[in-house]
């Protein structure tokens, strides 16, 4: 049996071997891995289309299920249309097709790598959506009872990239199926400061569903490197989310920080959703650096990049030089997004 090596099967192209490889096209498929995995009391590792984790250099030492559940089954409900998507699916592939048909919800989603049942475990976000404005329920294979339940989108319990998935509880839970409620006729999210600056640029007075999915594809392109070239899993940090009192004394150094107010907590004090990109470029100097393999990428500094042939450990050792940085000179402890294996 020849070794699977987790880099050819992750986007940032790092990696050590599988234990085991076992690829899921079916239910019945998975279900047999998984209650095999848990008699030998093997670990388990669901894989989706890699997009989103730091895989160690000695690899994972269990079975890797990669998950390969195929089919879209459309179904109206007045003016709404439900789309119940198969984990394995791609989530691009998934946008396109909701786009060709007209449906209004995934648009500004678009160009996210990944599949469909990644989707809900960090509540994929972009261009002012998140996946969790969209789902109505997640079906999931609980590994230790073997048996299929559904949560509707309140348990799931979305947050800012964080979901009941990400919970020890929920870490249980094999994502197979996702509905999503689509509109058929939606109104188009353009609030998203790149999509104005974009329809300024080329002139565009009206967007359609069509359109947006193209200059949101347009956009990612020039924020984010050529995948086939080099290795990023996205944003490798979450955008810190800090109170008002840090917020203010921030802004008193630097009065362009941009903030944006989320919570009310205790009907008094709000929170602030920071871009660390901003942090990174203008307060740390930092967009662009590069050690050796690794780097923050020139057009979008929160995105980690792999040049070529970089380690697991290198990342998490430069990763761990941003996050003292930042810490250093802004007070914020930042946390990385990407999933470490
Ligand atoms: N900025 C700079 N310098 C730069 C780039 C950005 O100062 O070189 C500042 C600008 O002020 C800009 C702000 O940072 O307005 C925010 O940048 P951007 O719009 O690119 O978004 P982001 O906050 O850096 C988030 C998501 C991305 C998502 C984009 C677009 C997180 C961690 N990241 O990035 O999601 O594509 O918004 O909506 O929330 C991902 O999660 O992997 C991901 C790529």
């Amino acid at each position: 049996m020849s070794l699977v090596f987790l880099k050819e099967h992750t986007t940032f192209k790092i990696g050590g071997p599988a234990g085991e490889f076992v690829v899921a096209s079916s239910e019945a498929e998975l279900l047999s891995a998984v209650a095999r995995a848990q008699k030998n009391n093997t670990p388990i590792l669901i894989l989706g289309g890699g997009s989103n984790m730091l895989v160690s250099d000695e690899g994972f030492a269990g079975v890797v299920v990669q998950m390969a559940l195929k089919g879209i089954r459309y179904a109206e409900k007045g003016d709404l249309v439900r789309a119940i998507v198969e984990a394995g699916e791609s989530w691009d592939g998934l946008v396109a097709d909701t786009v060709a048909q007209g449906l209004y919800g995934l648009e500004n989603l678009s160009g996210i790598p990944g599949t469909v049942g990644a989707s809900p475990i960090q509540n994929i976000g972009a261009y002012g959506a998140e996946v969790k404005d969209t789902i109505e329920w997640v079906e999931v294979l609980d590994k230790h009872t073997l048996k299929v339940k559904r949560l509707s989108n309140a348990d799931c319990q979305f947050a800012y990239r964080h979901s009941f998935f990400k919970t020890p509880e929920g870490r249980a839970l094999v994502v197979l199926r996702v509905c999503f409620l689509l509109k058929k006729n939606g109104v188009l999210n353009l609030a998203y400061k790149d999509i104005g600056e974009y329809g300024v640029r080329k002139n565009i007075m009206d967007f359609s569903l069509a359109t947006l999915r193209e200059a949101i594809l347009e956009i990612r392109k020039g924020k984010f490197p050529d995948l086939t070239k080099f290795g990023t899993a996205g944003s490798f940090f979450k955008n810190p989310i800090i109170s008002q009192e840090q917020y203010e004394s921030l802004k008193i150094k630097w009065p362009n920080l941009p903030g944006f107010p989320l919570s009310t907590i205790n009907y008094q004090l709000l929170t602030f959703k920071i871009p660390l990109a901003w942090i990174l470029d203008n307060v740390c100097g930092l967009k662009g650096t590069r050690e050796g393999n690794v780097g923050l990428f020139q057009n979008q500094p929160l995105v980690l990049t792999n040049f070529g042939g970089a380690t697991a450990q290198e990342v998490s050792d430069f990763a761990q030089k941003i996050i003292k940085i930042v810490f250093e000179k802004t007070g914020i402890t930042i946390e990385p997004e990407v999933e470490r294996i």
